[in-house]
C-alpha cells in the first residue's frame, strides 16, 4: 500500500470529489482526518471509512478562521504527526461579472482560497518533518475563465498561484506542492445536470474520453499518487485530471 503510516488531512471530505479522496486514501492504508460543514455526510463518510482504516471526522465550517485552526489542532492533537493535506472544498455562486458582489467574492475566497492558505502554512512545520506533500484543488473553469466564475475563478487561480509560490519556497525541504484540476461526477456535478441538461451533455461532448471521472477512482487514485513516495520529484504542476479537456503546453 502507497500510503501505510501516513496521516492525510483532507479539507472538504465529506462529499463529492473530496469523499473519493478520502476513500482512495483509506484503500492506500493512510490514516485520514477530514473536516466538512456537513455533520450528517461527514459522519456517514467517517463510519464507512472506519470500516478500513483510521479515520477521523472534525465538522468545521471553512468561512470561520478559528473552527479551521480548532479543528487543525485536533488533528494534530490525537495524530501528532501530518503526511499530506489536501485542499478540496470550495462553495461558490455562478453569477456574471458585472453582478458579482464583493459578499460573492467573499463566500469563494473564505471557502477555496483562505482555508487552504491558512492550512498550509499550519500543516509546513510538520510537512517538512515528513517530507510531506499538498494537493491543492483548481478548476479548468477558472483556468479558461468560464463565464459566471468571477469568485471561482477569483479563488482557484489564487490557489495555484501560492501552489507554484510554495512549491518553490519549500521545495528545499522536500515538500511537494501540486494542484489537480479535476472533472468528477461529484453530487455538486449532478446537481448542476439536474438544473442545466443542455449543458451538461455539451460538456461531457466535450472531453476527449467523452465521460466524467470517478471521484474516487480517477480523482481520488491520483491524489494518492501525489502523496506517495513514487511522486517525489513532481512539484509545481497543474495535473489535468479532465478526461484530456484542456491539454496544457
Ligand atoms: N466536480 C468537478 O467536476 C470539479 C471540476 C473542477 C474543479 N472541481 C473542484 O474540486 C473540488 C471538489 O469538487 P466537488 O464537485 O466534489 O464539490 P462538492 O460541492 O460536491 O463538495 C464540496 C465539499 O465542500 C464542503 N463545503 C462547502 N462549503 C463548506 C464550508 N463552508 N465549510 C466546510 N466544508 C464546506 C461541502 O460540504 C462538500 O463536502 C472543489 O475544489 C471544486 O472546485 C470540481
Amino acid at each position: 500500500m502507497k500510503l501505510a503510516d501516513h496521516t492525510i488531512l483532507v479539507n472538504g471530505g465529506a462529499a463529492g470529489i473530496g469523499r473519493g479522496v478520502v476513500m482512495a486514501l483509506a484503500k492506500e492504508g493512510a490514516r485520514v482526518a477530514f473536516f466538512d460543514s456537513s455533520e450528517e455526510k461527514g459522519r456517514i463518510t467517517e463510519k464507512e471509512v472506519s470500516e478500513r482504516a483510521e479515520c477521523m471526522f472534525v465538522k468545521v465550517n471553512l468561512l470561520d478562521k478559528d473552527e479551521v485552526a480548532q479543528g487543525f489542532k485536533q488533528v494534530i492533537g490525537r495524530f501528532k504527526t501530518l503526511h499530506g493535506l489536501v485542499n478540496c472544498a470550495q462553495a461558490s455562486r455562478n453569477v456574471p461579472f458585472l453582478d458579482t458582489t464583493e459578499e460573492e467574492l467573499r463566500l469563494a475566497l473564505h471557502t477555496g482560497f483562505l482555508p487552504a492558505f491558512h492550512l498550509m502554512k499550519w500543516s509546513y512545520p510538520y510537512l517538512k518533518e515528513t517530507q510531506g506533500s499538498i494537493v491543492n484543488f483548481a478548476s479548468g473553469a477558472a483556468l479558461e475563465g468560464m463565464p459566471t466564475q468571477t469568485s471561482y475563478a477569483a479563488a482557484k487561480e489564487a490557489l495555484r498561484g501560492i501552489s507554484r509560490v510554495a512549491a518553490k519556497e519549500w521545495g528545499p525541504d522536500q515538500i511537494n506542492v501540486n494542484i489537480v484540476c479535476p472533472i468528477a461526477a461529484s453530487e455538486g456535478v449532478l446537481e448542476w445536470k439536474e438544473k442545466m441538461p443542455e449543458a451538461y451533455e455539451k460538456m461531457v461532448n466535450n472531453i476527449p474520453l467523452r465521460r466524467l471521472g470517478d471521484c474516487e477512482h480517477d480523482v481520488g487514485r491520483v491524489v494518492c499518487f501525489l502523496l506517495s513516495r513514487d511522486a517525489k520529484f513532481i512539484t509545481g504542476q497543474t495535473i489535468m485530471v479532465d478526461g484530456g479537456t484542456i491539454m496544457l503546453r
